[in-house]
């Protein structure tokens, strides 16, 4: 079973790797999650996927004024396709809400398919492009955002910039029910 629960510091020595196994050149730093963990849980949640001893996920979220990015969401391969980005995602969408934030963003390479169809499976729609936002490579950052309330006014991301280059909760969460 795999379960989900709060990301802590010493996770890093299991979670870098897998980092840069799925993230290559885009991969963060050990100083960038030390930085990011520094948030939790005021302005950041960030929760990791155990299966047994297995680190074989993690996701991230930032909880600003007014909205909610998400900073990162990875699982490893060979779990792939399996649901569990879908439910990390949920998860952190869960978390903005409960903080009441209903705008959710996030930034994604425009070459990355899979992950654009899962935010697509999430109501997750396109607001921006950022042209060659990945150094090394060109490629161009995708600005989505979801909304929890159809009826919410536009937002202005032109300023907005977290980015990938660049929960808060202590006990094991269940599985979600039927
Ligand atoms: C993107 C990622 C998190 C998805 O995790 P996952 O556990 O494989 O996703 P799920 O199994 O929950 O997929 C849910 C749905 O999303 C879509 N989806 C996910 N990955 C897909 C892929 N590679 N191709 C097409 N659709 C995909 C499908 O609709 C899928 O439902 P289905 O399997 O019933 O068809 C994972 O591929 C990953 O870690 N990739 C590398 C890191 C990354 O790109 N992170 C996102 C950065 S913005």
């Amino acid at each position: 079973m795999t379960t989900l629960r709060r990301m802590r510091w010493w996770d890093l020595a299991t979670l870098l790797p897998l980092e840069r196994a799925v993230f290559g050149p885009d991969a963060w730093s050990a100083e960038l999650f030390w930085s990011e963990l520094a948030g939790v849980p005021a302005t950041r949640t960030y929760v990791v996927a155990e299966d047994g001893a297995d680190l074989v996920g993690y996701a991230g979220l930032h909880a600003g004024l007014g909205e909610a990015t998400v900073q990162t969401l990875a699982v490893a391969p060979h779990c792939q396709r399996a649901g569990l980005g879908s439910r990390l995602l949920s998860h952190l969408l869960a978390d903005a809400a409960a903080r009441g934030l209903r705008t959710v963003l996030l930034e994604v390479r425009a070459d990355n398919t899979g992950a654009l169809a899962l935010y697509d499976c999430h109501g997750f729609e396109r607001v921006g492009v950022r042209r060659g936002y990945y150094r090394g490579s060109g490629v161009d950052g995708l600005v989505l955002r979801r909304r929890a309330a159809p009826s919410a006014p536009t937002i202005d991301v032109s300023g907005w910039s977290p980015g990938r280059p660049n929960p808060h909760v202590d006990r094991a969460i269940p599985e979600p029910g039927p």
